[in-house]
């Protein structure tokens, strides 16, 4: 994990919620926005893991809370979003970052033929109706200082078809309409609410559980050097937490190396070419 960043301070004293933020991009997320200065609700289903990211936040001398819980359920987020009333007394980030993607979920979570629909509600649960839940009561406590950012994860994979993932594609197309709604509904009381379309950038230890043929098929269909990182897209993050974004709302910001700016075609002519000799096309 790069530990570069360097402290702004352009998110001192602003109060962030990370869900899902125990691994991966979302913990990347949290460190970074706590380098900025913000203080960090590191928000997670695995409460331990929550834990161990919330405490590694300490050495940058911001606040930091674990929290255990599963987004899905709307008890559980209300009572959220009453702790960390109760801690911080503001919020002025939610980064929608929490998703449904253990091994045992993308088995599942296949073509429309063979989706097990358990799999399908799961993801629909977790990564659209979990983030319409933590909008649903952060935002009312980001209204009381009338400023507030909300932020979506979302993916290529909710603009584009694949082969499978039905239910994750599903629900990350539905993820950008979500800051339009926002935008549209408190954007004159000062929320501003923006969705990130990732492309790959997966954590240093997810490289080894993905097969590496896999990887280069989709570092090909990228149009940058390498695949992303989880740094690239916490700055991203970042920028739309900051006021550094203050004009930009209600819309989708694409990190994806490119992933889904090329035609269909770009990779196949890009072999022919080099077949043919004509490299560096
Ligand atoms: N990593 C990528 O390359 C990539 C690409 C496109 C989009 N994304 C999006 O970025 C986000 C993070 O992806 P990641 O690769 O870091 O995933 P990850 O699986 O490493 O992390 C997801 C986290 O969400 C947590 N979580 C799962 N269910 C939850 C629930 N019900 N309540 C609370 N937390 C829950 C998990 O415990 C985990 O810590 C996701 O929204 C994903 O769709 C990632």
């Amino acid at each position: 994990m790069n530990t570069g960043s360097t402290n702004t301070g352009k998110l001192a004293g602003r109060v962030a919620i990370v869900t899902g933020a125990g691994n991966g991009l979302g913990a990347e997320c949290a460190r970074v926005l706590a380098v900025h200065g913000a203080q960090v609700v590191v928000v997670d289903i695995d409460g331990a893991a929550a834990i161990t990211v919330s405490e590694s936040l300490a050495v940058h001398g911001v606040g930091s809370m674990a929290l255990r819980v599963d987004v899905s359920s709307e008890e559980e987020v209300e009572d959220m979003v009453i702790q960390i009333k109760r801690r911080f007394g503001r919020i002025d980030v939610l980064h929608n970052n929490a998703a449904v993607l253990n091994v045992e979920q993308r088995q599942r979570d296949r073509d429309i033929c063979n989706l097990d629909m358990a799999a399908f509600d799961r993801a629909i649960a977790v990564n659209l109706r979990g983030a319409v839940l933590c909008s649903k009561y952060a935002i009312p406590v980001m209204l009381e200082n009338k400023s507030g950012s909300v932020i979506f994860a979302t993916s290529g994979l909710g603009m584009q078809g694949d082969l499978s993932l039905s239910g994750y594609a599903t629900s990350k197309a539905a993820l950008m309409m979500l800051p339009k709604l926002i935008a549209a509904q408190y954007g004159k009381q000062g929320i501003r609410a923006n969705a990130v379309q990732i492309g790959l950038a997966p954590a240093e230890n997810a490289h080894a559980s993905m097969p590496a043929e896999l990887l280069e098929i989709i570092r090909d269909n990228h149009l940058t050097p390498e695949l992303g990182t989880p740094r690239q897209i916490a700055d991203v993050v970042a920028f739309l937490a900051s006021d550094e974004s203050s004009f930009v709302t209600g819309t989708t910001l694409v990190a994806d190396g490119g992933f889904s700016s090329h035609t269909p075609s770009l990779v196949a002519m890009r072999a022919l070419f080099e077949k043919l000799g004509r490299a560096g096309m």
